[in-house]
């Protein structure tokens, strides 16, 4: 990478930050990049504020056990999201176990950090139990180990308000941080972060032309994770419903084979945002940049300071490939783009920072249709994706009956855990003879959505698959608009249909061990779902209303209902 020091261990950062004069180093737990941007933005406010150099660090690479090492002058900035169900991100569980694991040296007084200047920004959001559990654990863990809390932690709502409680949060942090460091504000200066120039000789062959990572780039085999997708083809995409251009959804299918992708039921696969090409040409032309000439024209971006601002493609690109890829477009149905192509040799930003433009930076605003609309109609023939392991799997005992609660989109992975236990029967079938089902346990399916012809998503499946089990699968749907409705008038949800089936569920709980699953709408269906299981278990226990919360809770802790939801 450019300005790497031969001489420097790349995993080192106490090296790194000696080499290059730097006194803050931040680290980022990111899954999908929006920790890393409030990483990269605090950087670039100590730069301005107080002329003071960062280096942001994916945790992933680097190792820790030199933390002790910072100088005293130097301070560490930790911007943790918290996952799912109080999970580190993929990037930070090994900064995890390090700092919290009680097997690590770090809490074993053996390794201390006492003195170290530190502090603290969480990512959360509040629709999940464990807001901001990673902050916090890391907060308090460095606290124990000796390090010295330079400012409040703050704590951002995903939810909600992450940008109010980000700009809330950071004037406070940055008087301590200055009082803290001795450094004085008004040292530093807005400084540009990348300079373009249009190359007129160049070797062609190292000209990116929409490789999807660098690793891709340089033909390395290797897994295909995170940051390095494979560019899968689609091999069939339908639309399951559409309603009056208000919503759709979109059914996809990749072809992996040959890619050494592998995944079980319930895994995740994230497909990476590509343009149609129609609209790469769209924002060429409103560029200016759409003649044949101008479009083939080899640009170089470099960064300044490439610890900061990282250059999201290879040296040298054609502006067509770098606008078809994510690092240009958001995700999402629509996106307005402000950005600015710097005139030849000038030093300017090229991309203005998400949703603001800096004051200098003067580019019109061009609305550009986003990736999901390329998708639905069929325009895009490829897509990177790659696979996000799961917890979310079936109990390997087919005995265990299986509760499954998914309305909407969320009735996804079921599809998926049926269509496993389906193979999983044709087999025993196959070698058992047509009883080899009769001790396994029933699959309950409890789905939802607005109406029996409108958005009822695999509606010709579902049949089949019940055949297929021998009437060990049984689904029933809560249409919560074209079906009855409650005496009082009130819609009839997922949640109305399990407290019908209340004793079959309790039954199948405190009796048959059965396995419970809630996947679809964070903020009220699976709250509603996990209060109506609670009574359910209490009512039929004779317990109190809050000891039936604590039976879900000890559902929960052995892994006999899982959630996989969002907001
Ligand atoms: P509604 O839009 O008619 O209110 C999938 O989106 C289905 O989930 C829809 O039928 C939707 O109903 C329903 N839904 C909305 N809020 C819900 C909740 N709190 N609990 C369960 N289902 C809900």
């Amino acid at each position: 990478a450019a300005g790497a020091d031969p001489g420097v261990d790349p995993r080192d950062f106490v090296a790194k930050m000696k080499a290059a004069k730097k006194r803050l180093v931040i680290f980022y737990g990111s899954q999908t990049g929006t920790a890393e941007e409030y990483a990269i933005r605090l950087a670039k406010e100590a730069k301005s504020r107080f002329g003071l150099g960062s280096l942001v660090c994916d945790p992933e690479e680097y190792d820790f056990e030199n933390l002790d090492e910072l100088p005293e002058d130097c301070a560490a900035i930790f911007v943790m999201a918290t996952y799912g169900e109080g999970e580190p991100t993929d990037n930070a569980v090994q900064l995890m176990q390090n700092l919290g694991d009680d097997s690590f040296a770090f809490s074993k007084g053996e390794h201390r950090l006492d003195g170290l200047k530190y502090v603290v920004f969480g990512l959360g959001n509040k629709t999940y139990e464990h807001y901001n559990a990673i902050a916090r654990v890391i907060d308090d863990q460095l606290e124990k180990m000796g390090g010295v809390r330079i400012g409040d932690r703050g704590e951002g709502d995903d939810d909600k308000s992450m940008e109010e409680d980000y700009l809330a949060w950071k004037d406070g942090m940055w008087a301590a941080f200055s009082q803290a460091m001795g450094v004085e504000e008004g040292a530093g200066a807005e400084s540009p972060d990348f300079v373009v120039n249009e190359l007129s000789t160049t070797d062609q062959s190292k000209v990116y032309l929409g490789e999807l990572s660098a690793r891709a780039l340089t033909k390395t085999k290797g897994i295909h994770d995170l940051k390095n997708p494979y560019p899968a083809p689609i091999s069939a995409s339908k639309e399951l419903f559409h309603h009056t251009g208000e919503r759709n959804c979109i059914h996809i299918e990749f072809d992996t084979s040959g890619s050494g992708i592998t995944y079980q039921h319930g895994d995740h696969v994230g497909v990476w945002p590509s343009n149609s090409d129609i609209e790469v040409n769209r924002l060429l032309f409103a560029l200016g940049l759409g003649s044949p000439e101008r479009r083939s024209q080899v640009i170089g971006v470099e960064s300044l300071d490439p610890a900061l601002a990282k250059v999201p493609f290879p040296y040298e690109s054609l502006p067509s490939e770098m606008s078809k890829n994510k690092w240009v477009f958001g995700v999402g149905s629509n996106y307005i783009l402000n950005l600015k192509m710097a005139h030849h040799g000038e030093t300017a930003p090229l991309l203005s920072e998400d949703g603001e433009t800096p004051a200098h930076v003067s580019g019109p605003t061009y609305a550009i249709h986003g990736p999901r609309s390329a998708y639905a109609s069929g325009e895009v023939y490829k897509a990177p994706i790659h696979v996000r392991r799961s917890t979310f799997r079936l109990p390997t005992n087919p005995k265990s009956p299986v509760i499954m609660i998914g309305p909407g989109t969320g009735v996804a992975p079921f599809r998926g855990f049926v269509q496993e236990r389906v193979a999983l029967a044709r087999k025993a079938i196959e070698k058992n003879g047509p009883d080899a089902l009769k001790d396994w346990g029933q699959m309950y399916l409890y789905y939802g959505c607005r109406g029996e012809n409108e958005d009822y998503l695999y509606k010709d499946e579902w049949p089949s698959y019940g055949a297929d089990l021998k009437g060990k699968f049984t689904m029933r749907c809560a249409f919560s608009r074209s079906g009855p409705r409650k005496p009082d008038g009130s819609k009839i949800y997922v949640q109305d249909l399990f407290w019908e089936d209340r004793q079959q569920v309790a039954d199948a709980v405190l009796n048959q061990k059965a396995y419970i699953y809630i996947c679809g709408d964070a903020k009220s269906m699976s709250k509603q779902v996990e209060d109506t299981l609670a009574k359910i278990l209490a009512d039929a226990k004779g317990v109190s209303a809050e000891d039936g919360h604590k039976e879900v809770k000890t559902l929960k802790e052995r892994s006999r209902l899982m959630l996989d939801v969002w907001s």
